[in-house]
């Protein structure tokens, strides 16, 4: 049925490595309530999972925006089509990703968000493309580094599909 896909991380390998994600934020997060923001859609079943793997008190809240690569630009503008529900004002940012490829979403998210004066903010991605990386954007806590395929699955999507798949595979075209 999915014969164009090639299974990369399965159901169990994921919720192993959501738990120890889980229990290092737990830690690092010890006596704080982080704003947890999920960057819609992608990041759907992962934020799901990565919260219910974190013993603390937290806020949760989701954003989506659309971000538009032209050409070299790397500072250019990012269109917010979801925004915050609450103020991050002094508040420690646990900023949560499907996946990180090129970085300038995330480097244009951070920037957005820096000017709402957070007291920190941090990166969490399921997964991440280092080799494809065009802007140098801090992440700090990563699921799996994977060399540059086109993945699907879990979240990710091919022009909208196969988000729903419960494992990550590598999409063959
Ligand atoms: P970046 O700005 O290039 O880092 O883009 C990040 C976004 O591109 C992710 O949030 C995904 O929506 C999308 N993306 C990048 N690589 C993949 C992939 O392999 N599969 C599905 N979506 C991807
Ligand atoms: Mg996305």
């Amino acid at each position: 049925m999915h014969e164009r896909i090639t299974p990369l991380f399965s159901e169990e390998q994921i919720r192993v490595r959501v738990k120890e994600l889980g229990v290092q934020l737990t830690a690092d997060y010890a006596g704080k309530v982080p704003v947890v923001v999920g960057l819609l859609n992608g990041v759907f079943p992962f934020m799901a999972d990565l919260v219910r793997a974190m013993d603390l008190d937290m806020d949760v809240s989701f954003m989506q925006v659309a971000s538009y690569h032209g050409g070299t630009e790397s500072t250019g503008e990012v269109h917010i089509l979801k925004d915050l529900d609450r103020s991050i004002q002094g508040r420690h940012l646990l900023v949560v990703e499907d996946i990180v490829d090129t970085g300038l979403t995330l480097h244009k998210v951070r920037n957005l968000l820096k000017d709402r004066e957070p007291l920190s903010i941090k990166v969490c991605t399921l997964l991440d493309k280092p080799s494809r990386r065009k802007i140098e954007v801090p992440v700090h806590y990563v699921g799996f580094t994977i060399p540059d395929h086109f993945v699907i699955g879990y979240g990710l999507d091919l022009d909208g599909k196969y988000r729903n798949l419960p494992y990550v595979g590598v999409y063959h075209p």
